[in-house]
This record gives structure tokens, C-alpha cells and sequence, in this order.
């Protein structure tokens, strides 16, 4: 932590804490923010903030007198001002395509850590285009997508790779399984990203042109095709969703990933008929959303603050299964939790945050994943927090 952080009011301000999976993730620093934590909320509406916090007393009677800050993103002085008031900034204000850009900003010239939940590749690549140089001078870690995008995999390739041979070729692909439903702010997130499919390519051409690769590794993505795989039994699908950017990513800051390093990210279904309809919905939703009026009546389909009752969130699960290779030797590992949308979202971004303001981490700044910035210190909260990571088998059939 730089020395410009260390007079702040707050070690960690929670923006969002209004929203479906901002009221999860406030309720998680309510039950495990160690004694002594400074931590206040932030949010647009002074009112709704005051009744998170009232709810927040419930669980801890001290949190009726806990830091309330006003914000809106569109108003830039009262960004700054929640940036320079806390060592750690939490937002989970999304879509972060159209409301992230400020914050971000505001932190990297503050020094300020921050954390989110974006699974938005154009957010992501905009904001190191604009705010990495920035973040780099000023000490901010800028850690994105610290939930379940794209926390089990980034760790659990960490995990898997650190059990594998030092020095040689590695491949790791990793298998997702998952049950759950999602709140609106996802949704409009997911609807949102895929209206701009192009402009997220373009940015991202742009960011590979700033960004440069690592000389004498080499990091790449395996090419996906949809298959039946006997090694996980199941029919496994290419996603292309953030989550194997940011594994590469850790892969080339990373020198443990070895000298050649390959990253294959799937979705992992045990039927045809599944396999057939989620290609096909997933299909047709990018579609829909690449014309206006269809895209007005998904996104009016789900109000913000909806999400999952407890009860359905209480039945829902995930489970990677990652299959990692080098040097003569095999790993099958296993990432395994609850709800992977909310409960488990709330619960990794919150300890993320935690992460940063509290433990001792490599020295680190400008965008980071959570692999490089926080690796196995967060890989250890998250299994104390009930999280599994865990060795299945030391190789596998085929
Ligand atoms: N990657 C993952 O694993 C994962 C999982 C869960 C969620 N997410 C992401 O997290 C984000 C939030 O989802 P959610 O379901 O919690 O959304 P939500 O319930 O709609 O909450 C949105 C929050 O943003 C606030 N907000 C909106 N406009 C604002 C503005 N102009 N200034 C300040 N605050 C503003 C809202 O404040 P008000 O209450 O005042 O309206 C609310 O607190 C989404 O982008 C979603 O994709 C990601």
C-alpha cells in the first residue's frame, strides 16, 4: 500500500451497496470484516442507503453507525471524493460499460485500490486503455472481475498450474458446470455486451496494440469446438466469455505458467439436448440484441435490484473441473461452491477487497488480475470462507 492511502477515512467504501449484489456483499462485511475495519457505503440515494444500513444494525448492532457517502456516478467530485476517502474501493454499479468508466478513473489517480464484478471485455480493455498508465503511477491495484466471473477459474488455474512441474510446457482446460438464475443487473449487463459485439472487438485489437506480449513466452488460447469430452463426461462447450482472457492474462505476468502456457475455457453439460439449447439461447439473445427496439424489450424484461429469492439461491451450485498437463505429469482439480451468481459473487469480492486492504501481497499496480495481485492469499480466504479447492486425481483416462 503507497503512502498516499495511508491517512483515509475508510480501508474499504462499498459503491452499490443499494443493489441486489451490493446489499449481499455489504452483508458479508457485516458478518467477516475483522475487528478494527474501517468500512463505510456509498450509493446515489442518501434514503435507500440509510435503510441498507439499518439492516446492516440487524446483523451488528455497532453497523447503525457505520459511513455513509453520496455518489453518483455522473457527478465526477463525488467519485473523487469516494476514491480519496478509502484505501479500497468495492463498486458493483453496473453495467460497468455504461457506469464504471468515472470510478475507475477517479481511483487510478488516487491511488486507491478498487475491486468489481464486471464480466464485460470491452469494460475491462477500455479501462486499461485509459487508466493503467495512471493506476501504474499512482500505486492503485485495479483488480476487475472479482466474482464469479472470473475468480474460480484465474485461482483455480493458479492452483492447478502450482501443481504441476516448474519451468516446462503447461496446458490446463478447464470445464464449468453451474446451476442458478441471475438478477437484472447481469442480465442488463449480458444484453448490453452483446449489442456491442464490434466495438468490443475494436477495443480490444486497440489493447493488444498498446499492451505488447511478454518476449521468450509464449501464452495462447486453445481454439474451442463444441464436443463430446470422455474425460469429464459430459458435452463441453467453447465459452467465450472474459474468463479465459483473464487466465492468460495472469499466464503472461505470471513466470510460474512456464515457458509455454495454454488456457482452454469450457462449459460443461452432460446432454445433447442441454448442450443444443444453451448454444442455441445464448444464439438467439445475440441476436435479438443486435436490434434496437428487441434489445428495448429484453432489457425491460427485468427491473434493477430484482434477483433470486434465498431460496432458489440456497439450491444453486457450481463445480470447474480443470485437466492440467506438463512435463510428464497430469492434475485433475476441482473449484466447487454454492450460488455461483450472488452468494459466491458477494462472498469473492468482498474478500477480495479484504485481500487487498489486509494481507501482505506481492507489490503489484495498474490493472491486475486476481491471480497476480492477490493469488494464493485469496485462494486461502476463499477456502476458509467455505470455498473448495482441491486435487480430484493426479491423472486421468485418454
Ligand atoms: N461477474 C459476476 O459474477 C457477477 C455476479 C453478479 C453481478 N454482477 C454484476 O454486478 C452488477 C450489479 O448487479 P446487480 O444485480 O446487483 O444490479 P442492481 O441490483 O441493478 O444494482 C445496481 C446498483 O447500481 C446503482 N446505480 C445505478 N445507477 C447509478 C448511478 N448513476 N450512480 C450511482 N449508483 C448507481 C444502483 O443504485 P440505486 O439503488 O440507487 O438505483 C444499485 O445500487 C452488474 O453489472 C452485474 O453484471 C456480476
Amino acid at each position: 500500500m503507497g503512502d498516499m492511502t495511508e491517512e483515509r477515512a475508510y480501508d474499504i467504501v462499498l459503491f452499490g451497496a443499494t443493489g441486489f449484489t451490493g446489499a449481499l456483499t455489504a452483508a458479508y462485511l457485516a458478518r467477516h470484516a475483522p475487528a478494527g475495519a474501517r468500512w463505510a457505503l456509498a450509493g446515489r440515494n442518501p434514503r435507500k442507503l440509510a435503510a441498507v444500513r439499518e439492516e446492516l444494525a440487524g446483523i451488528d448492532p455497532a453497523l447503525g453507525d457505520l459511513g455513509l457517502l453520496t455518489a453518483d456516478v455522473t457527478d465526477p467530485a463525488s467519485l473523487r471524493a469516494v476514491a480519496e476517502s478509502a484505501r479500497v474501493v468495492i463498486t458493483t454499479v453496473g453495467p460497468y460499460i455504461t457506469h464504471g468508466d468515472a470510478l475507475v478513473a477517479a481511483c487510478a489517480a488516487a491511488g486507491t485500490d478498487y475491486v468489481d464484478l464486471t464480466g464485460e471485455p470491452e469494460f475491462v480493455d477500455r479501462t486499461y486503455l485509459r487508466h493503467h498508465a495512471t493506476a501504474v503511477a499512482s500505486g492503485a491495484r485495479l483488480v476487475h472481475a472479482c466474482g464469479f466471473d472470473s475468480i474460480p477459474y484465474d485461482l483455480g488455474v493458479l492452483y492447478t498450474v502450482n501443481r504441476l512441474p516448474v519451468g516446462v510446457p503447461l496446458t490446463v482446460e478447464g470445464f464449468v458446470r453451474a446451476s442458478g438464475t441471475f438478477s437484472a443487473g447481469t442480465y442488463h449487463s449480458a444484453i448490453t455486451a452483446f449489442s456491442r459485439l464490434r466495438e468490443s472487438a475494436r477495443t480490444a485489437r486497440e489493447r493488444r496494440a498498446a499492451e505488447g506480449r511478454p518476449t521468450g513466452r509464449w501464452v495462447r488460447g486453445l481454439p474451442g469446438r463444441a464436443r463430446f469430452d470422455r474425460r469429464v463426461g459430459g458435452w463441453a462447450l467453447p465459452a467465450p466469455t472474459i474468463d479465459p482472457q483473464v487466465v492468460l492474462r495472469s499466464a503472461r505476468a505470471l513466470e510460474r505458467y512456464g515457458p509455454e502456457f495454454a488456457y482452454g475455457h469450457n462449459i460443461s453439460v452432460r446432454t445433447l439436448p442441454v448442450a443444443l439449447g444453451l448454444a442455441g439461447g445464448t444464439l438467439g439473445l445475440v441476436g435479438l440484441a443486435q436490434v434496437p427496439p428487441a434489445r428495448d424489450w429484453l432489457l425491460a424484461r427485468k427491473t434493477s435490484g430484482e434477483g433470486p429469492t434465498p431460496e432458489l439461491r440456497a439450491k444453486a451450485w457450481f463445480k470447474v473441473i480443470f485437466l492440467g498437463e506438463g512435463g510428464g505429469r497430469r492434475v485433475v482439480t476441482e473449484v466447487a461452491g454454492g450460488d455461483p451468481g450472488y452468494g459466491e459473487t458477494a462472498k469473492m469480492l468482498a474478500e477480495s477487497a479484504l485481500c487487498l486492504a489486509f494481507d501482505d501481497l506481492p507489490a503489484t499496480s495498474g490493472q491486475v488480475t486476481t491471480a497476480t495481485a492477490m493469488g494464493d492469499a485469496l485462494t486461502w480466504r476463499l477456502i476458509a470462507a467455505g470455498i473448495s479447492f482441491r486435487v480430484r486425481a493426479d491423472t486421468w483416462e485418454g
